[in-house]
């Protein structure tokens, strides 16, 4: 059985775009919920293979995407790193900033990959129990963007103490790049050994660096895991989700060697198939779906209008909101493949 996901990352043509959301397993579900409530913590549920694998499952059942993506975080890394990260209900992520070259000592880049197997076994598990149409993909956080959670010990407003460290101590910051970089060329690695078919890699806050830092802190190591993915899993695709990049776009489907780029709801669609060499995915807007109706069904006929016939994953620009109707998602579905 073909995937359509994989054929179009191939760059073959499919009468439908394949579609998956980003965040498709998450609080908008009311199933998810119910596994949330007895898994305990976030990070319990993360690491509980046979709750991950569910809830991986549960919006295939629902909607029949085209891709299911794992559920886990991007913050596991740090945590498995050595690094205190929670979970706070209603304020995010939570971690015991490293403020300094001296916080580094307290990473550690043995047993990472032991600490992070029950993501692994989910993977496995969710690969036996998919559809035979369904694609499988794994992922992680870019380098850049877990730097920011570790540095400014959660969510940031103007990235202040991350931009300290890489403007004011460029030599340890790249440290922390490269032990990065390392971990999650290692941790997809071992995804797709446990049954990913696909990865894709959020830099969620590529958008907050002038145009030499992205180059330097978010293209440079993205080319480096997908030059290390190239050698060690070869012909496995690559998604980079540089959110917010803008111009910086071109630079990183020229650059990366990713074969596909997740666009964020603000690039203009028709620029970025013609300027962005790489398939590309996104960028509905996650609000149309909380809006549903007419305003949803034109925005997906313009958006197909615009790709015509090349190669595209449908997808939206940024993560679907707890808001969001379910009802809503299936219309999508429904209306992209009539
Ligand atoms: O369905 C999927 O997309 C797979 C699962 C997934 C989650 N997080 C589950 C999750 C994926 C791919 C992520 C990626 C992730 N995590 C990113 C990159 C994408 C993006 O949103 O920019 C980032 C920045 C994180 C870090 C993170 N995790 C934050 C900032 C938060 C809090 C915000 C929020 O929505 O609550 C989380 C928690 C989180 N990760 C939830 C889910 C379903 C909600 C937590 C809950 O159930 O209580």
């Amino acid at each position: 059985m073909t995937k359509p996901l994989l054929t179009v990352l191939e760059g073959a043509e499919v009468k439908c775009p394949p579609v998956w959301l980003m965040r498709q397993a998450g609080r908008y579900l009311p199933e998810y919920r119910e596994v949330r409530s007895r898994a305990g913590g976030f990070l319990d549920l993360c690491y509980s293979p046979a709750l991950a694998a569910e809830v991986t499952l549960q919006p295939i059942t629902r909607f029949g995407f085209d891709a299911a993506i794992i559920f886990s975080d991007i913050l596991v890394v740090p945590h498995a790193l050595g690094q205190g990260v929670r979970f706070e209900e209603g304020h995010g992520p939570v971690l015991d900033a490293i403020r300094d070259r001296q916080g580094l000592s307290g990473l550690s880049r043995e047993g990472v990959t032991e600490r992070l197997a029950p993501v692994y076994e989910a993977i496995s598990t969710v690969a036996s129990r998919l559809p035979s149409a369904t694609a499988l993909i794994g992922f992680c956080g870019a380098p850049w963007t877990l730097a920011s959670y570790m540095i400014e010990g959660g969510s940031s407003r103007d990235f202040l103490e991350v931009k300290r460290w890489a403007y004011g101590d460029p030599d340890a910051f790249a440290q922390l790049i490269d032990l990065l970089t390392d971990a999650c060329a290692e941790h997809l690695g071992r995804q797709i050994d446990a049954g990913a078919e696909v990865v894709q890699i959020f830099d969620s806050w590529a958008g907050v660096l002038s145009s030499r830092e992205f180059e330097r802190w978010c293209v440079a190591p993205m080319q480096a895991i997908v030059a290390r993915l190239g050698d060690s899993h070869p012909g496995v695709p690559v998604i980079g989700f540089p959110r917010g990049a803008g111009l910086g776009y071109e630079a990183y489907g020229l650059r990366t060697g990713v074969t596909a780029v997740g666009l964020d709801t603000t690039v203009p669609l028709p620029w970025a198939v013609e300027a962005v060499d790489a398939i590309v995915q996104g960028n509905l807007d996650p609000a149309l779906l909380v809006v549903g109706g007419a305003p949803l069904r034109a925005e997906i006929s313009r958006i197909r209008q615009v790709v015509g016939d090349k190669p595209f994953i449908f997808n939206l620009g940024h993560g679907v909101v707890p808001q969001t109707p379910p009802e809503n998602v299936a219309l999508l579905v429904e209306w992209l493949r009539q």
